[in-house]
């Protein structure tokens, strides 16, 4: 552990400058088949890369800058191989190209407020040289607007069946909005030293360098490869397995973004340093919140300041306490209880770089007038008889079914979110940001869960008679405006969807009925790809 040190993933500007004014940018990035180092004694290990070319594709991919009011276009090209590398299901739903040969992939822009038809649909699928497209498919290039309020974005692939093994070889890389003129008046760290992304991923090896994703499910006769959780021995960061990073005795700026597929983090620094959340996900928080630990499902990002003049010590080491499968499963062990390690500088700083008390103004859930719609989505998982899962279905529905969630462009709807399940899923919703309002528990929860599984009718099985047990409050770090958030098993949750900007009371400059449509999914992969995903289909 921390002999490497933490990379600088690559950077790509979403835009260009002509005589002092910027303009809307093309890139092109494309997916490649490469060899990574993810740690000094470690053989390389084969991964799918995203880059410019193949000798600067980088895991996770470089990170693309983009600044807010100006369009950036992307064109995703697939270079990968005929032949996947890591086990690929064919008994779930998964993309399938006619020929058989060929990697379906499709890149979503996670947390971007884009048009559908940029949004990477699950069915929106290509392969090498776009030989092969699936059902949904419509251009080659994809529209950033970047007309959203500045924040943190990732972009991953999204291909249906296949987001787990796509991601897991390593198609996913970060991406930021920026709003220099109501950023730079805040004074947070900033510059390449001092404002980082930490992209944290836990992965297993073989000692042949290559990815281990154990390859026979738990329900070999149903589904031969799929598992319901992948977790790996291994955490990494920014591409090396538990880095090492030298800082300055001054405030440092970190995105810390979760992208395994189903490992929770919960992070702290063992010499007790703490942390000031500044934004969560793609957005920032009203004001700055300040906690000892960070708690992560996949997907969700913290933005977090760090101030390492505040240590008491000149070494501090970033750990994680998270059970895995979270919250019921088994406790962190050496591996991946350990992530990085900061080794600080003894000098002391004249640290310019402020925490302002106000961050932005962005309108809270009370002053959001008028939910227009109520929903119910209840998770569900379905077992054999052996008690091993099989597939989960939000609303026990399957994916292909017509779709039922159909909110009108501009309104704000409250979704309660009842988990059936003893797992918690990070619900995450193309499009929407959302507010948790809190969490309450269920009582009579077998009963309930009978009916719902007889029903599937909230309302019919009385939810209001069942919501009735012990409250929790959201912690103050995730009051924001989030675009995933964790819903407690055997809890309904209830969140506060605005199908609009809310930095701005402007429309989408786009069509947001059009087809395809968005999806919103548990943001465990490996449920995502079995079919914790519906439709969600925009309307005027
Ligand atoms: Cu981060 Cu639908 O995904
Ligand atoms: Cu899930």
């Amino acid at each position: 552990m921390f002999v490497d040190q933490l990379p600088h993933l690559p950077k790509i500007l979403g835009f260009h400058v002509v005589s002092g004014i910027p303009k809307s940018k093309s890139l092109e990035i494309g997916m490649f088949k490469k060899k990574w180092k993810f740690h000094r004694n470690l053989p390389p290990t084969p991964v799918y890369a995203y880059g410019v070319s193949k000798n600067t594709a980088t895991v996770p991919g470089p990170t693309i800058e983009a600044l807010h009011g100006i369009a950036t276009y992307v064109t995703w090209q697939n270079h990968l191989p005929t032949k996947h590398m890591l086990p690929w299901d064919t008994t779930i739903n998964t993309a399938v190209p006619a020929n058989g040969k060929g990697i379906p992939t499709v890149v979503h822009l996670h947390g971007g407020i884009d048009e559908p038809e940029s949004d990477g649909n699950f069915n929106s699928w290509f392969t090498a040289g776009f030989k092969e497209k699936g059902p949904t498919w419509t251009n080659e290039t994809y529209h950033y607007h970047n007309q959203q309020q500045p924040g943190n974005l990732w972009y991953h692939d999204h291909a249906m069946g296949l987001t787990r093994i796509n991601i897991l070889a390593g198609l996913v890389g970060t991406y930021i909005i920026r709003h220099p003129k109501l950023e730079a008046p805040l004074g947070l760290p900033s510059g390449d030293e001092f404002d980082r992304f930490l992209i944290v991923f836990d992965r297993s090896f073989r000692t042949d360098g290559s990815i281990y994703m154990n390859s026979t499910g738990d329900n070999p006769s149903i589904h031969p490869h799929w598992r319901p959780e992948y977790f790996g021995d291994a955490i990494i960061v920014n591409g090396k397995a538990w880095p090492r990073l030298t800082v300055r005795r001054r405030k440092y700026r970190f995105r810390i973004l979760n992208a395994s597929n189903a490992r929770f983090f919960r992070f702290f620094f063992m010499n007790g340093l703490g942390f000031t959340h500044v934004g969560s996900d793609s957005a920032y928080l009203n004001q700055p919140v300040v906690t000892n630990e960070i708690l992560l499902g996949p997907s969700e990002i913290a933005d977090v300041v760090i101030d390492f003049s505040n240590s008491k010590t000149n070494i501090a080491i970033l750990a994680n306490d998270a059970p895995y499968p979270y919250p019921g499963g088994s406790p962190v062990n050496e591996g991946n209880s350990k992530v990085m390690k900061f080794i600080i500088l003894n000098r002391p700083e004249v640290d310019t770089w402020k925490i302002p008390k106000k961050l932005m103004h962005y309108p809270g859930p009370d002053h959001v007038s008028g939910a227009s719609h109520t929903r119910y989505i209840a998770m569900y998982e379905y077992t054999s008889a052996a008690d091993q899962p099989t597939h989960l279905y939000l609303n026990g529905k399957s994916l292909e079914e017509p779709v039922t969630e159909t909110p009108k462009v501009g309104t704000t709807e409250v979704w309660y979110v009842i988990n059936l399940t003893q797992d918690n899923h990070p619900l995450h919703i193309h499009l929407g940001l959302f507010v948790a309002m809190g969490q309450t528990e269920l009582v009579n929860l077998g009963e309930f869960t009978n009916c719902m599984m007889r029903m599937k009718d909230a309302i019919k099985c009385q939810i209001s008679k069942h919501a009735r047990g012990k409250m929790i409050e959201v912690p103050a770090y995730e009051k924001g405006w989030k675009n995933v958030f964790k819903m407690r098993p055997g809890f309904v949750t209830k969140i506060l969807v605005r199908f609009s900007y809310i930095h701005s009371n402007a429309s989408y400059p786009f069509d947001a009925t059009a087809e395809p449509g968005y999806v919103y999914h548990c943001h465990i992969l490996d449920h995502e790809d079995n079919e914790m995903m519906r439709p969600l289909k925009l309307v005027n």
